[in-house]
């Protein structure tokens, strides 16, 4: 499990939050009382769902204490939960149970998945959206260079991601939905330069690599041959800006 960090994770918050946003609105859900936001990091997930839904009865939950605390300070009134995904049994239902960007840092969606729709109600649905950007060089790349004799031994098997293609989630949640809505979409993020998908991954995919090399001088070597490989990988359109692709899975599965 990486170590979070809200402010880097919030540099980019207005692209990270518009796929919760596309998320939120196709739940075709009127007024969902109970709403529990599972993995909502600095509570950026959970306000979309308070606008969205302004009269629900809404629980941030997430397992870092850094994103607990942003998440408590951006709403104090809010109910927050400091607890891990997997180790989440509750005994009550709720209207929706959304995740956004978080589902992928668990395994076993063959198990999770269909559980965590054991504690939506009657009517009610269980939304996810997660990265599905295994192919993009940024992904890549990270990968071919943690694999590299320098860091091998250290990174090379650190597995960060557990996302599938359509078809899996469709196979495990259709036995236990009355209706599975499932899409992809690919955003293009428009950035000032290379730089800044560096930045956007120390917020998120770096992570668990930069938490693996103890040694400051090894990230700093790391994150430049990293910065190198991006830079050569986006090229800059005229106006200087680099557009990075993004593609995310999204799924409703209706009780
Ligand atoms: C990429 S952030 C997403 C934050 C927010 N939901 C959003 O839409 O931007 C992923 C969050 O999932 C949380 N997370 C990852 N694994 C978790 C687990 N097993 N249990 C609870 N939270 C987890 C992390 O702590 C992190 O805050």
């Amino acid at each position: 499990m990486p170590t979070w960090n809200a402010d880097q994770y919030l540099r980019f918050l207005n692209q990270r939050t518009q796929p919760c946003w596309d998320l939120a609105n196709r739940v075709a859900l009127e007024a969902p009382q109970r709403v529990i936001d599972l993995g909502c990091g600095p509570g950026n997930s959970t306000a979309v769902l308070a606008q969205r839904w302004p009269k629900a009865d809404l629980t941030g939950l997430d397992s870092s204490a850094a994103m607990n605390t942003a998440a408590r300070a951006s709403a104090p009134d809010r109910h927050w939960i400091q607890a891990d995904i997997d180790h989440w049994h509750p005994a009550e239902c709720f209207d929706l149970v959304f995740s956004n960007a978080a589902l992928q840092w668990l395994p076993n969606h063959a198990e999770l998945f269909p559980r965590l729709l054991t504690r939506v109600a009657p009517g009610g649905a269980l939304a996810v959206q997660m990265p599905v950007n295994d192919d993009a060089p940024a992904h890549r790349l990270l990968h071919d260079l943690a694999r590299a004799s320098r860091w091998s031994n250290r990174l090379s098997n650190l597995r960060q991601w557990h996302v599938h293609e359509p078809a899996f989630y469709d196979d495990i949640l259709s036995p236990v939905s009355s209706r599975v809505d499932l899409w992809i979409t690919q955003y293009l993020h428009i950035l000032t330069g290379p730089e800044e998908i560096v930045e956007w991954y120390k917020g998120t995919g770096l992570r668990p690599y930069l938490d693996a090399l103890t040694n400051p001088t090894d990230r700093e070597d790391f994150l430049a041959e990293y910065r190198a490989a991006i830079t050569a990988a986006y090229p800059s359109q005229r106006s200087g800006k680099v557009i990075f692709p993004f593609r995310r899975i999204f799924l409703v599965a209706w009780h």
